[in-house]
């Protein structure tokens, strides 16, 4: 499996707080057969770390790479960004400061819970604009979507990509996320589902639950397609 969404670089957002958290992370994604995991710390927040691309971020990718082959620990880093909507976000992107999903076309986008569609919709049209496609991080967890569910339906059918939190199907990130999670997963609506994993013993990357619980209230979802073809269609940058 490749988990597409994932703050497991050290200290750079509210993920892993330093290295032997990232380690520890890595080896639990690990044990339940991931082999990639898109590092994906969190960009243009109002955070001081805005987590742009840089040199410095880059080496950061590698730095984790070299500790998991010195600790033996079989995981692919792959580079990326989860990139907060707000500010001179529509700037940014033209400037090209937002780490795509390994140097591909993706860019995985997240907004605020409380954003207005019209915004969402404006910011999804510059990713595009741009000529990127954009992967819609979490959209069971706004509360849009979650009013109205074919908000992220119209999304998905115009080739936006939807990535579900395994979180939210295990029901960890409230009854909202889980009915509107569970609703666009029947639906078809949804690509991707990752991690969001924050630590090793909460929001965690272990994908055992996450498998367990589609195969028993899921078997229409193709956990193949949504944790291993699709994100490696977008780690190669080829289309869904
Ligand atoms: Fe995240």
């Amino acid at each position: 499996m490749l988990d597409l969404h994932c703050h497991i670089l050290p200290g750079l957002d509210d993920g892993a707080a330093e290295l032997g958290v990232s380690l520890e992370m890595a080896a639990l994604a690990a044990d339940s057969g991931v082999t990639h995991v898109f590092a994906t710390p969190h960009c243009n927040t109002r955070n001081p770390q805005k987590n742009f691309r840089s040199r410095e971020l880059i080496e950061a990718y590698t730095a984790l790479q070299r500790e998991l082959d010195r600790a033996d620990i079989p995981i692919r880093i792959l580079s990326g960004a989860e990139v907060l909507a707000r500010g001179h976000f529509a700037q940014h992107l033209a400037a090209g400061d937002f780490m795509t999903l390994n140097a591909s076309r993706y860019l995985l986008v997240e907004f605020y819970f409380d954003e207005s569609p019209a915004y969402i919709e404006d910011c999804l049209a510059a990713v595009e604009a741009e000529g990127l496609v954009p992967v819609v991080a979490h959209p069971e967890r706004y509360f849009c979507v979650q009013h109205a569910p074919e908000l992220a339906q119209r999304w998905a059918d115009a080739g936006r990509v939807l990535q579900l939190n395994k979180g939210s199907l295990l029901g960890d990130l409230g009854e909202d996320a889980y009915i509107t999670a569970a609703l666009l997963l029947r639906r078809g609506a949804v690509s991707v589902i990752a991690s969001d994993a924050h630590h090793f013993r909460f929001r965690t990357p272990h994908m055992g639950a996450l498998l367990d619980c589609l195969a028993r209230r899921f078997p229409e979802a193709d956990p193949a397609l949504l944790l291993r073809e699709n994100p490696l269609r977008i780690a190669k940058d080829q289309t869904l």
